[in-house]
């Protein structure tokens, strides 16, 4: 099973100061570097953490495959097909929302997703669709011509333990109907290493994609050396 790191929240914190740094390209560049598989980033319609420019960057400047997640809007289509990601994996987004909150209506607006699916398609992007664990919008997927989905692992990360063994079992048998359709399947939203045991249950699992829990452990990974780096520097002081 592959992983892809979503690098969102390296320009979150950017954004929140308007700098320069830190720069999501770096951030790509030391998850290659460990061993990840893949980059995903969502370019939000809100360009709210990563900007056109990194997904250009991150496009041209760094060596895995990059997954643009996207919101099925003619503008950023038309981003996608002229910077041709690797993969694009279509989200529902809403503007006042925290992070991405369900999964795609498939089956309200399998149209507009069928030509999208098929116009990305046709540009050598290939297009996943994330859902819920829903048999029925599975199955919608494949008629529209989509050759992977996402499964959207949010409610079983969130949920109490108590009510977890429903939700795994959903996405167990959501993630054997997509592969007994031909469909490739990826899962993300919310995985930890806490929750990651029950996620490693569900069978014919491509990639992960984790963002948030990465990034989160990724700054108390570098708080001391950080701290020490900054003292060493206060060295020079000769008052
Ligand atoms: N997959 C999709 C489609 C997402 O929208 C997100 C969040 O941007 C993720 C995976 C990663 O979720 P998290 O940041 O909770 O790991």
């Amino acid at each position: 099973m592959k992983l892809g790191v979503n690098i969102d929240h390296v320009a979150t914190l950017r954004q929140a100061r308007g700098t320069v740094y830190p720069d999501p390209l770096d951030a790509a560049i030391l998850c290659a570097r460990a061993g990840a598989h893949g980059i995903t980033a969502h370019l939000r319609e809100d360009r709210r953490h990563i900007q056109d420019d990194d997904i250009l960057r991150l496009r041209e400047l760094q060596s895995l495959p990059l997954n643009l997640e996207m919101a099925n809007v003619e503008s950023i289509v038309e981003i996608a097909l002229d910077l041709r990601p690797a993969e694009v994996c279509l989200v529902p987004e809403k503007r006042q929302e925290l992070t991405t909150e369900g999964g795609l209506d498939v089956l309200a607006h399998r149209e507009a997703l069928r030509s999208t699916v098929h116009c990305l398609s046709e540009a050598g992007i290939q297009t996943s669709l994330f859902v819920e664990a829903d048999l029925d919008v599975l199955d919608a997927c494949k008629e529209i011509g989509a050759p992977v989905v996402e499964l959207h692992t949010g409610a079983y990360c969130e949920a109490e333990p108590n009510d977890r063994p429903l939700l795994l079992e959903q996405l167990i048998r959501a993630a054997d109907h997509a592969h007994g359709l031909g469909l490739r399947v990826n899962a993300g939203h919310g995985i930890n290493l806490e929750n990651l045991g029950g996620i490693l249950c569900i069978p014919h699992l491509d990639t992960l994609n984790i963002g948030h829990s990465i990034i989160c452990r990724a700054v108390f990974h570098g708080m001391e050396r950080a701290v020490g780096e900054m003292l060493e520097a206060m060295q020079e002081y000769e008052g």
